[in-house]
């Protein structure tokens, strides 16, 4: 009796180590991936601008996405993100993008806003956009983060968007009811001129 029970103890003991040690593996690997992605993107992903756009805090399934569509290529164009999105197996990707989504958004990086055209964008936004983009912007459970991206990014996106060059089928979980609101809210904000006030507004969140 007093003999099993010591082999349990010792058993769970060492099942325990292993768990540790293997989530702190995947931990390290994880971050070691992720290394190479923060000479761009800034420590842990929080971007210091302004090329670069911040991917903490964002979920993991749009990271996993971006990633994908990088790779292929077919609907997200980039300049250099293909090129290293190539280089990742699926599964690396996926370890990437869980090191990332744990990580917080941070705004470090300074951005030259207009406050009178943030203020204007601030109703476009509501009106346009918050439908998906929640908490004006700052949501990150569906939809990508817009608070505090930074500028340049978000008006080149905004404007693949409207080309169509970046298509929102990029993200499966969207209803064709909502892909073509989302054309829509672009079209509708481009007719009323209020396209730099919205990035304005975005990109000044603190
Ligand atoms: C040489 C600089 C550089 C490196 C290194 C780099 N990126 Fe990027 N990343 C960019 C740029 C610039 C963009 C904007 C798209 C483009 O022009 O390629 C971007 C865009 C992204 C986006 C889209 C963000 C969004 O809001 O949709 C994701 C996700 C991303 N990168 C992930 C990564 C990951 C993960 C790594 C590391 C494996 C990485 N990047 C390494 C420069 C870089
Ligand atoms: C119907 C839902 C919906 C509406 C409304 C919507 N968006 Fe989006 N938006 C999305 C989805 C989904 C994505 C991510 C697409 C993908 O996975 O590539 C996105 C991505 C973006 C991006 C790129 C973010 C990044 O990190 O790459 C920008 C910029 C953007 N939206 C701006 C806007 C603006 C500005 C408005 C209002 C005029 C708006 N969106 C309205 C669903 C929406």
């Amino acid at each position: 009796m007093r003999k099993s029970m010591t082999y349990a103890l010792a058993a769970g003991a060492l099942f325990g180590l292993i768990g540790v040690s293997s989530a702190q593996a995947s931990d390290a690997e994880a971050s070691m991936l992720a290394n190479t992605c923060n000479g761009c993107h800034g420590p842990d992903g929080s971007s210091y601008g302004p090329a670069a756009p911040t991917i903490a805090g964002m979920n993991k399934f749009y990271l996993v996405e971006s990633m994908k569509a990088y790779k292929m290529g077919t609907n997200r164009p980039s300049t250099i993100m293909q090129r290293i999105a190539k280089g990742y197996t699926d599964e690396e990707i996926d370890k990437i993008a869980g090191f990332f989504a744990s990580k917080e958004f941070k705004r470090i990086a300074k951005q030259d806003t207009d406050s009178a055209l943030a203020e204007k964008g601030k109703a476009f936004a509501k009106d346009l956009c918050e439908s998906c983009h929640e908490k004006e912007g700052y949501a990150a459970e569906d939809y990508p983060i817009l608070a505090g991206q930074m500028l340049p990014y978000l008006r080149n996106n905004m404007m693949d968007f409207a080309s169509g060059i970046r298509s929102i089928d990029n993200n499966p979980n969207m209803s064709d009811k909502e892909k073509r609101k989302k054309k829509r809210s672009i079209a509708d904000l481009q007719e009323k001129g209020g396209v730099d006030a919205v990035l304005h507004f975005y990109a000044s969140r603190k």
